[in-house]
Parts: C-alpha cells; sequence; structure tokens
C-alpha cells in the first residue's frame, strides 16, 4: 500500500507495512478460525439500504446523546488491550484524538497506560471496562481508582470467564514487548504466568486471573460498590439481554469481542434486531464488531442500537500516526457518516429508522 489512506481498509494495509508481525497478529486476529471476524464485516455487507430522496439535507446534525452525555457523533472507542505495542503515543494518543472529536473513550484493563494518566491527559468522556479478576480486591481498586480520576461508567466484558483460543498468537508464542506493562495492576503482569507456558501470554494470563465463575450476581455487586452506570459488554442472546434489564444494567454492547472469544458466533448485527426487541428501549444498546464503513453505522442504528464501538480500525490509525492517524481514522469515518446520512434523506441521527433497511 502506497500514497495517502482513502479508508479504513488502506489504514489496515499500511499499519500491517509498520508493525511487527506478531504485534499485528495479535490485533487482527481472532479465535480458531476467525469466522466470526469476517462474518462481523460480511454481514455488514449483505445489508442493504433503502434510502429516501428529496428530504432537505442540507443542514446535518450529527450528534446524539447517550447516558446523559453529548457525543459529536454515535461513535465510542471500544477498550483495546495493549495499544502501547503500536506506537508510544499509545492509549493517551487514543483518548486525546477522542477528546478533540467529542467522542467517549473505553479505557481496557489490560491498557498499557493507566486511569490516571489517561484522566490528565483529556477532560472527556471516560468510561473504564472491567476484568473481573479472581481477587476481587483488584476489581475493587480499578473501580475506585477509575471514579476518583472522574470517569463516568463502567464497561463489563461478560464474553471473557477465560482467554479465547487464538491461534495466531499461540503459533507466535505472543509476549509483551520490553518495556511494556498493564499500567493498571501493580502485582499482576503478564509474565508473571506466560513465560513458562508455551502458549499466548495474554491468554494464559486472563485463563489464570479472570474469574470464570462470573455470574449475574456479581452484576449486583459491582452495581452495589459503585454508582457509575454499568454496561455489559459481549452480550448476543436476547435472554442475556432481558437478564441484564432484571439485573439494572444501564446499557447493553452487542459484541462478540471482535471475533476473539468464541469463533462461530452470529455476527453482532444479525444479533442485534432480536435483542432489540427484547430491550424495546428501556436501556441504550450498543454493538461492536466489524464498524469499518459510516453506512456500518447507519445500518446499526437503524436495527435498533443507540451508537457504535470501533476497535482495530483506531490501533491501525495508531500504528500509522499515532494520536494524528487515530483523529484521520475518527475523521474517516465520521465524513462517511455524514455522507450516508445526507445519501438516507436523513438530517439527523434521530431521523434513521428501520424502514432504512431493505428486508
Ligand atoms: C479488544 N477487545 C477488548 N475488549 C474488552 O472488553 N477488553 C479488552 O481489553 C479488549 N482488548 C482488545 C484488544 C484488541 C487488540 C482488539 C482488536 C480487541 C474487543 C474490543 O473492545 C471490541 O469488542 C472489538 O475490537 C470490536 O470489533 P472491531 O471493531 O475490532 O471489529
Amino acid at each position: 500500500m502506497t500514497g495517502n489512506p482513502v479508508n479504513i481498509f488502506d489504514f489496515e494495509k499500511l499499519a500491517q507495512q509498520k508493525l511487527d508481525s506478531a504485534a499485528f497478529d495479535y490485533y487482527a486476529g481472532g479465535a480458531a478460525d476467525e469466522v466470526s471476524v469476517r462474518d462481523n464485516r460480511a454481514a455488514f455487507d449483505r445489508i442493504r439500504l433503502r434510502p429516501r430522496v428529496l428530504v432537505d439535507v442540507q443542514a446535518r446534525d450529527l450528534s446524539t446523546t447517550l447516558l446523559g452525555q453529548n457525543l459529536a457523533f454515535p461513535l465510542v472507542i471500544a477498550p483495546l488491550a495493549l495499544a502501547g505495542m503500536a506506537h508510544m503515543e499509545g492509549d493517551v494518543g487514543i483518548a486525546k484524538a477522542a477528546a478533540e472529536r467529542g467522542i467517549p473513550y473505553t479505557l481496557s484493563t489490560f491498557a498499557t497506560s493507566s486511569i490516571e494518566e489517561i484522566a490528565s491527559a483529556v477532560e472527556s468522556a471516560l468510561w473504564q471496562q472491567l476484568y473481573i479478576y479472581n481477587d476481587r480486591g483488584i476489581t475493587r481498586q480499578l473501580v475506585a481508582r477509575a471514579e476518583a480520576a472522574g470517569f463516568q461508567a463502567l464497561v463489563v466484558t461478560v464474553d471473557t470467564p477465560l482467554g479465547g483460543l487464538r491461534e495466531r498468537d499461540i503459533r507466535n508464542r505472543f509476549r509483551l514487548p520490553p518495556g511494556l506493562r498493564l499500567k493498571n495492576l501493580n502485582d499482576f503482569q503478564l509474565d508473571q504466568v506466560g513465560e513458562k507456558q508455551d502458549d499466548s501470554a495474554i491468554a494464559a494470563y486472563a485463563t489464570t486471573q479472570l474469574d470464570a465463575s462470573l455470574s449475574w450476581k456479581d452484576i449486583e455487586w459491582l452495581r452495589s460498590i459503585s454508582s457509575l452506570p454499568v454496561l455489559l459488554k459481549g452480550i448476543l442472546h436476547p435472554a442475556d439481554a432481558q437478564l441484564a434489564l432484571n439485573h439494572g444494567a444501564s446499557g447493553i454492547i452487542v459484541s462478540n469481542h471482535g471475533g476473539r472469544q468464541l469463533d462461530t458466533t452470529l455476527a453482532t448485527i444479525d444479533a442485534l434486531p432480536e435483542i432489540a426487541a427484547v430491550v424495546d428501549g428501556q436501556l441504550p444498546i450498543l454493538l461492536d464488531g466489524g464498524i469499518r464503513r459510516g453506512t456500518d453505522i447507519v445500518k446499526a442504528i437503524a436495527l435498533g442500537a443507540a451508537a457504535v464501538l470501533v476497535g482495530r480500525p483506531v490501533l491501525w490509525g495508531l500504528a500509522v500516526n499515532g494520536a494524528a492517524g487515530v483523529g484521520q481514522v475518527l475523521d474517516m469515518l465520521r465524513n462517511e457518516f455524514d455522507t450516508a446520512l445526507a445519501l438516507c434523506g436523513c438530517p439527523s441521527v434521530a431521523a434513521i429508522t428501520s424502514d432504512l433497511i431493505f428486508k
């Protein structure tokens, strides 16, 4: 790939040229045969839009509100482990690019920057992703630190009782490069569990440290120790959406972890309509997995999402040009979304309705 990137796929190619191959594989890869990675995208491509015409779209309002927060357009940065491998600006670079554009940023538990570093770098909306550790004291501390630092929401990842089987990482015997640490965790580092095992260090880490007994009562526990809204990330089944409602979640993120946990799940956009029917407007629904085009955002909203999260494209931007590269990626998605709105005959996000989807 040479020349200026015109779309997110160009950014991916440029990032691949820049990154060490094990780092690229960790970012790009998924579980097992990577069927879900591909299908998240293919499912968006299968959906056809049925636009309206002769609507005045001269002035367009891309903004929306979510959990009482204003978003410049309906996009949130997904939690991403080990972003520091892509560029020295790492998580702080991503958070800055998001803040400059009015987009919430979600910090991963497995980030290579700390909660406090992020909070002192930006003033905009910050969400904290949580993996729940066997040692609940670790989780409790993370929550207290996020609250003290002014984070505005907790995102509990519920699809990771253990690490998915990511074969690229196993083949590469993936390890965190020297000099990088999981900055939010003092005592628990990847090399403490990974070095001796013929495995991916991150998978071994997740499998030994995270609580595979996690259940709905723990969501109530989390709600009892924090006043922040709790979103559940990794819901694919409508029955779990109903349970999320019953257990007081503030939002649901329809996600298959970018195809990195269970392979051959249904694509997230295919899971959305049934979940939206169960939730029936009682909670905001977000969705991630395969968002690469402005039209993907329109499709997700038309099928019931309030907003989407984006993962890998952010890492591609970061790898190519640090915070400035992330900014370019976000601007691309924003411009494509704006164009798609205009061409669908929608002057605002609220004007996106389900009849835009051809059935
Ligand atoms: C992730 N994802 C993720 N999710 C999470 O809850 N906690 C985490 O620490 C991570 N880390 C992580 C690292 C990398 C390299 C990737 C690619 C993904 C999943 C992420 O938040 C999101 O669900 C998917 O990335 C969305 O799919 P796309 O946009 O990457 O296709």
